[in-house]
């Protein structure tokens, strides 16, 4: 065991080559930058771009993350879907409050949002599950969540590790600011 730590060290990290980014040249909100980014790893061939993980959290403040796929992003927010009767979905109905989080390994980007999750209306959940595969609409409470994002972090590697950190705040009247960390 005690090898593994060196074995750990030894593998490489932030292996990815950032396509250029001007932090300048950035919109006022976050919505647009994020499918600017997500295309552009779906355009460089990214493996599973649409995976994210779901962070959310039970009554007692007990975390818990898992992968799942985005749906869709829009004016309204990141939309994903699950079962509302799986721990995600009890744990979103007590505590909305949840953070998706991507890693594009080959461009070295990372996205992390933070927001209030809701339930879509039953007629886009249902239109979301009829979407899948038939072998997949077996789901009885099939639910597509909207994440209103308060918060979102822009995250690019850069080779000599002066990583760049742009975030985007979202201010009680609902206006957006944004800065570098
Ligand atoms: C690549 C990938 C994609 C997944 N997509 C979804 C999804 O879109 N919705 C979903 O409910 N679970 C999805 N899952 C399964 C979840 O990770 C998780 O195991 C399941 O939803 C139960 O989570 P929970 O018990 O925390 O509610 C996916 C898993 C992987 C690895």
């Amino acid at each position: 065991m005690s090898n593994l730590r060196t074995r750990l060290r030894a593998v490489p990290t932030l292996t990815g080559k950032p396509p250029a980014f001007d932090p300048a040249q950035t919109p006022g909100e976050p919505h647009g930058l994020f499918v600017d980014w997500l295309t552009t790893a779906i355009d460089n061939g990214v493996p599973e771009p649409c995976a994210t993980t779901l962070s959310t959290v039970d009554e007692t403040g007990r975390p818990s993350g898992r992968i799942l796929i985005l749906k869709n992003v829009d004016e309204r927010g990141w939309q994903f879907a699950s079962s509302a009767g799986s721990r995600k979905g009890r744990e979103l109905a007590t505590h909305p409050l949840a953070a998706l989080t991507f890693y594009w390994v080959p461009l070295g980007r990372q996205v992390r949002i933070t927001g209030t999750a809701t339930p879509a209306d039953p007629a886009e959940s249902l239109a979301d599950l009829m979407a899948r595969p038939p072998s997949a609409r077996t789901q009885a409470d099939w639910t597509l969540y909207t994440l209103d994002a308060d918060e979102v972090e822009f995250w690019q590697a850069d080779p000599d590790r002066n990583h760049l950190r742009l975030r985007y705040d979202r201010s009680s009247d609902g206006a957006w600011t944004k800065g570098l960390l």
